[in-house]
């Protein structure tokens, strides 16, 4: 029986000891298992007890809980002092020096060709228009003739235009019109849209000229449209743009696919009309082409002339951002010099 407490109580005091080396939560967990698991030495003495008789077994099972508790003890106290140092060290590597200064991340913003457009969209879907879009591969038939442009007219010439094959099929579109006649092909009156988009012309580049450039073109068709309403969404529209002081003045004009057509100015916003650099002393900035749809457009999109009647107008983009921003180059649009992108962030 003596033999037996002294087992007890050596196999307490080893596993005591282990513990109190070990040096991780790992290792702690695989003694408890060694000492208290099914073939744990613990277990294994304590056992033992059925062969005791009636007397022994008290004094022995109070032994071997005493053992029990001890090496409990012993494996939750150096539990709490393994995870304390765990969560010192931790803490240690995880440190933060907030008081490094921060990296400020580049801030990206909208390019000032995004911002005009999304201006301009914004004012034309106030008064009620919906934006179309059309392709920039564009056919002769949709650039030209639906447009109303002879076939002899210089804006076929290969001078002006890209075109993709030798018999003239299919080319760049060199404005947004085809975008027009597209739409009244589709659908029939009330028709109310402005169509932003990139169009191209064999130009070379200078300050005011580019081979791509943004134009936006505008189209209604209903009963009853007149020059008067050409003229007064125009100017609301100028207004909204350039300030409610803006005046505006039409001048008469041709072009094919309109009839009358004229061309809109705005008063220079720099000078009210003096004259100075950004007008070249002219005291009137032009802003867009328009007229009435010219009836031979109307008919050959499918649409009658004698009941339907319709204005139109095209603007170039680059041109307005410049005098929004006031930049005299339209070339700082195509650059993507960031210091000059950045100003619009
Ligand atoms: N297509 C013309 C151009 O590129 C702009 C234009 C003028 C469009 C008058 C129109 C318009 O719709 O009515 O120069």
């Amino acid at each position: 029986m003596n033999e037996k407490l002294q087992e007890i109580n050596n196999a307490a005091q080893a596993a005591v000891a282990a513990i109190s080396g070990a040096t991780g939560i790992k290792e702690l967990e695989d003694i408890r298992v060694e000492v208290f698991g099914k073939k744990g030495t613990l277990t294994a003495l304590m056992k033992a007890m059925g062969g005791l008789s009636a007397d022994e077994r008290p004094v022995f099972g109070q032994a071997s809980n005493a053992a029990r508790m001890e090496v409990e003890a012993a494996l939750n106290a150096r539990l709490a002092e393994l995870k304390a140092a765990e969560m010192t060290k931790r803490l240690a590597d995880e440190a933060l020096d907030i008081t490094i200064p921060g990296q400020k991340p580049i801030r990206g913003g909208r390019h000032p060709m995004t911002i005009v457009t999304e201006d301009l969209c914004k004012i034309f879907m106030g008064m009620g228009f919906e934006i179309a879009e059309g392709p920039e591969v564009e056919t002769a038939y949709h650039s030209f003739t639906a447009l109303n442009i002879s076939e002899t007219h210089p804006a076929r010439s290969e001078q002006d235009t890209f075109y993709f094959n030798e018999n003239h099929e299919f080319l760049l579109r060199t404005c947004t019109s085809p975008v027009q006649v597209r739409v009244m092909e589709e659908r029939k009156p009330p028709i109310r849209i402005i169509c932003p988009g990139k169009v191209y012309r064999s130009d070379n580049v200078d300050a005011t000229h580019s081979p791509v450039f943004h134009q936006m073109e505008g189209l209604v068709v209903d009963k009853g449209i007149t020059f008067g309403d050409l003229k007064g969404a125009l100017t609301v529209f100028a207004r909204e743009l350039f300030g409610e002081e803006t005046v505006v003045r039409f001048r008469p004009h041709y072009f094919p696919f309109t009839e009358p057509s004229g061309e809109m100015d705005v008063q220079c916003f720099a000078c009210q009309g003096i004259g100075c650099r950004v007008c070249k002393g002219d005291g009137w900035v032009e802003l867009l082409g328009c007229g009435m749809v010219h009836p031979n457009v109307l008919k050959m999109c499918g649409i009658d002339p004698d009941v339907y009647s319709g204005y139109a107008f095209g603007m170039g983009l680059e041109r307005v951002a410049m005098a929004r921003f006031g930049v005299n180059d339209l070339r700082v649009f195509f650059e993507n010099d960031v210091r000059f992108l950045g100003q619009f962030a």
